[in-house]
């Protein structure tokens, strides 16, 4: 194992269990003082504009398994850093035996997203509520069926071309809003799903999904209305900017709003050609 790899496997909380067997040394891998519940953040809350990814992909897939996503990587090592070399089969995994932040405590699953890879359309949610926390998928309670609705309005196949992700892939207690250490935690992984999907035009819904990956404060409608560039490695990606599913069920005047942002995804991806 080279240095390259040996500091991925620690960011990512796997490799030999000789490496873990002192207890104080555990106690600092995971960056949780004992009987801590909460997380340490990896990283601060999202607060400065920008389209730049966050994570500096490494070079080569971990093609390894990782069982368990340390809560915070050893002395010099990124944990972002390691998830971005994630392939896909190792990204699926790692979500699925993450234990980065309190929220694994109270889920009956992780919600990795569902569709294609490649993907044509990527859309992006908040975080998985009750009906997604029991049945694993994104997007199949009310919120889900009135985005099938929406896709279907502008064409989109909601099986057949399009990823649906969220930033959290794990539920917050009584779906309350996600916290910044824990969008922290998870961001990661939307970002490397983003990498290897490929989409050709991505769609986030709601506050969280868009301050997450535009990297700014700006509510969403500031940033609906218009096509942002986001950036993967060296290509340049349409984002359309739209409201949540969820808040439309409650605001229904913003969906006239909504609509118009899916009619310019629509017009988006068709020029793309
Ligand atoms: N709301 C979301 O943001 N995501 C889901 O998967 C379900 C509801």
């Amino acid at each position: 194992m080279d240095d390259r790899q040996r500091r991925a496997w620690a960011a990512l909380g796997i490799g030999p269990a000789w490496l873990l067997r002192d207890p104080s040394a555990r106690a600092e891998a995971d960056g949780v003082a004992s009987g801590e519940a909460e997380a340490t953040p990896t990283s601060g809350p999202l607060s400065e504009p920008t389209t730049e990814p966050i994570s500096e992909p490494i070079s080569e897939p971990i093609s390894e398994s990782p069982m368990v996503i340390a809560r915070s990587p050893g002395p010099g090592v990124r944990r972002d850093t390691a998830i971005a070399g994630l392939s896909w089969p190792a990204l699926s995994e790692a979500v699925s035996g993450c234990r980065a932040c309190g929220l694994c405590e109270g889920r009956r699953n992780t919600v990795f997203g569902t569709g294609p890879n490649p993907a044509r359309w990527m859309l992006v949610g908040e975080a998985p509520g009750q009906q997604e926390d029991l049945s694993g998928e994104p997007f199949v309670g009310a919120a889900g069926q009135l985005l099938d609705q929406m896709l279907r309005a502008i064409g989109v196949d909601r099986a057949g071309e399009t990823f649906i992700a969220n930033v959290l892939k794990c539920r917050p207690p009584g779906n309350r809003d996600p916290r910044p250490e824990e969008v922290a935690c998870c961001e990661p992984y939307l970002l490397r799903q983003v990498e290897l999907l490929q989409p050709r035009l991505i769609v986030v819904m709601g506050r969280f999904a868009a301050q997450s990956l535009l990297r700014t404060d700006a509510t969403v409608g500031s940033l609906r209305g218009r096509v942002h560039a986001w950036r993967a490695g060296d290509r340049e990606v349409p984002l359309v900017v739209t409201y949540h599913p969820a808040y439309l069920l409650r605001n229904l005047p913003d969906k006239a709003k909504a609509w118009a942002d899916l009619r310019l995804a629509r017009r988006t991806f068709d020029a793309l050609g």
